[in-house]
């Protein structure tokens, strides 16, 4: 194991909190994927999670707090009638993978917003994550948000293990908890409040998706745009926006993604992993080594690919995999977030 990586006794969770108020990168899991998180009220502390992730400064970071009190607090002290009922609506799914896109409260550093005026906030429904934050709450006297994006290097695909974090950031980190898995496997669901005039926006799909939102809201809420090329953004991209700094090239392994129709047989020409959705019976977790036709669902469930999605996606890169086929999976339910992930993973920008 990794010299970095601590199972989270209670010993490395104070430890970890006290590296962090201490201006420190750690590597933190949560259900959605591993976090690499700065204190992000220390602008130091912050711009070293730019410099690790090799993470272009105009890409905001979202801040995690241990509860909703915690959250309002770097909330912008006049939010409208509609900004707060909306809140009130969503806020019901933290502890939970849902990042909210609010007006910020001054005190934010320019560093987490990339100079807008909104902020993003999740409260991770974690136990390990939760009990970091609660530590260093109860260390500094007062909560403490932390700003963690994706614990990989930019635009590489997201980590779900400690492992995953050791191999790509390592070096950068004080140390890495192991949470395990991560439950999800997927980004949180990032909403923009919206305004008087404009209705909530989801910005980035993920495993809570728009029928729940919409029904918590009592209001409909506009779905994912499609993602601009980084082509299209380069231009207009020096100030934070409504819609994420995503670009569409993000997620991507090394190997060349292709993505097949919806229900594509397996036929790869050698040298090329297939990767489909079928319950086909395959050892460990549906990557055979000697095989190249995996499965991303041996129990044929969309969330079980979810979980999956980014292991193998590593997996094909560490057996050096060149080319990768990857077949469509139905848009419903957590296969519009697995889609929207797939589709990024495979643009050719
Ligand atoms: O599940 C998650 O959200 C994970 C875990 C660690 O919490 N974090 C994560 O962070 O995915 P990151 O930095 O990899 O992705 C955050 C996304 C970025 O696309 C960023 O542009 C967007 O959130 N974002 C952050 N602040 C924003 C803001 N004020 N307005 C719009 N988008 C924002
Ligand atoms: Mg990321």
């Amino acid at each position: 194991m990794h010299p970095k990586i601590h199972r989270p006794t209670e010993s490395a969770i104070a430890h970890a909190a006290d590296a962090l108020l201490h201006g420190h990168l750690v590597g933190l899991p949560t259900e959605t994927v591993y976090g690499l998180a700065a204190r992000g009220d220390d602008a130091l502390a912050v711009e070293q999670i730019f410099v690790a992730k090799g993470r272009p400064r105009h890409n905001p970071l979202i801040l995690h707090v241990a509860d909703a009190d915690a959250a309002r607090r770097l909330f912008a002290d006049h939010l409208s009638s509609i900004q707060r009922s909306r809140l009130s609506g969503l806020k019901t799914f933290w502890p939970g993978p849902l990042t909210l896109i609010v007006p910020k409260h001054p005190s934010i550093l320019d560093a987490v917003t990339a100079g807008g005026d909104t902020v993003a906030v999740r409260v991770p429904d974690h136990p390990v994550a939760l009990s970091v934050l609660r530590e260093m709450s109860r260390q500094n006297g007062s909560p403490v948000p932390v700003a963690a994006p994706s614990a990989n290097v930019s635009n590489y695909v997201s980590p779900t293990t400690a492992s995953h974090v050791a191999e790509g950031l390592g070096d950068q980190v004080a140390m890495i908890l192991d949470g395990g898995s991560c439950r999800v496997g997927l980004e949180s669901t990032i909403v923009f409040l919206g305004t008087e005039d404009s209705p909530p926006r989801i910005l980035r799909s993920g495993r809570l998706g728009q029928a729940e939102l919409a029904a918590r809201l009592g209001e409909p809420l506009t779905g994912q745009q499609h993602p601009q090329p980084a082509s299209a953004l380069k231009e207009s991209h020096h100030r934070p926006v409504a819609a994420p700094g995503q670009f569409a090239k993000h997620y991507s392994p090394r190997a060349e993604v292709f993505l097949l129709p919806i229900d594509s047989s397996a036929d790869p020409p050698p040298g090329t992993l297939h990767i489909g959705f079928d319950p086909i019976a395959l050892s460990d977790a549906g990557s055979d080594a000697r095989s190249n036709v995996w499965t991303f669902a041996p129990d044929g469930r969309l969330e079980t690919a979810a979980a999956n999605l980014y292991l193998m996606l590593r997996r094909a890169d560490q057996q050096n995999y060149r080319r990768i086929e990857v077949v469509a999976c139905p848009e419903q339910g957590i296969g519009i977030a697995i889609m929207d992930r797939l589709r990024r993973a495979a643009s050719g920008d």
